[in-house]
């Protein structure tokens, strides 16, 4: 096991190097790590020292971690990467007046998942050429430290998406943005 900030350049860098000791492909990477730092402030009032919190760990985390990995995914031939984002971060969604998440409206976490969301797709098209697959995934809302466990999903129903984003085959979809997780009920998210 690997310890990683991905925070910190010279922690991830260093992690990539550990991990090339021990082998020189990767078949997967999830970038799971999010945090919500600063809360339910409302937008006019949100700090930006949270904002810039939470777009190192949503924004930057991923963007980092990937690069420094990349080299291992490329070798790998059909890499996948998967990037937990969030129905919060669907601009459709939060200006859908029907949405169960119309008043969830964090300045700082909402648009760290919408940048995630356009990372997804800017990577996935270069990406592409080097058989590497990039998805985000929804996890609906799941029981977890981030949200005090009000959640009314489990981790594993949570999971199952990243999961099957993290196994497509050749024929499997990019630069796309799912929830749910079994193929029966996959569904694309709107962006
Ligand atoms: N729970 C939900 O309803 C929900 C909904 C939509 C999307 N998501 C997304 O799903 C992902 C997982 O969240 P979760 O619900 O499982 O929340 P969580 O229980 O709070 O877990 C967050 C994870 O991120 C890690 N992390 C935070 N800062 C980090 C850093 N600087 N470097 C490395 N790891 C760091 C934490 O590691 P430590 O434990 O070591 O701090 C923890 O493992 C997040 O991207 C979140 O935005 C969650």
């Amino acid at each position: 096991m690997l310890a990683l900030d991905v925070t910190d350049d010279a922690n991830v860098k260093a992690a990539a190097v550990a991990y090339g000791k021990t082998g020189d492909t990767l078949d997967v990477l999830v970038n799971n790590a999010g945090v919500a730092t600063g809360g339910y402030a409302v937008p006019s009032e949100a700090s930006l020292d949270d904002m810039r919190a939470v777009y190192e760990v949503n924004v930057f985390g991923p963007v980092r971690v990937t690069h420094a990995f990349l080299p291992f995914l490329s070798k790998a031939g059909q890499g996948r990467i998967v990037m937990m984002s969030s129905s919060l971060g669907s601009i459709a969604e939060q200006l859908d007046m029907t949405s169960g998440t119309y008043g969830v409206n964090l300045l700082g976490y909402n648009s760290s998942k919408s940048a995630l969301n356009m990372i997804t797709v800017s990577l996935a098209k270069e990406l592409a050429a080097h058989g590497i697959k990039v998805n985000a995934a929804n996890p609906g809302y799941v029981a977890t430290d981030l949200n005090k466990h009000q959640g009314y999903r489990t981790v594993e129903q949570g999971a199952a998406i990243a999961v099957h984003l993290a196994t497509l085959g050749p024929m499997g979809p990019t630069a796309g943005f799912f929830n749910d997780g079994t193929e029966a009920t996959i569904g694309r998210h709107a962006w």
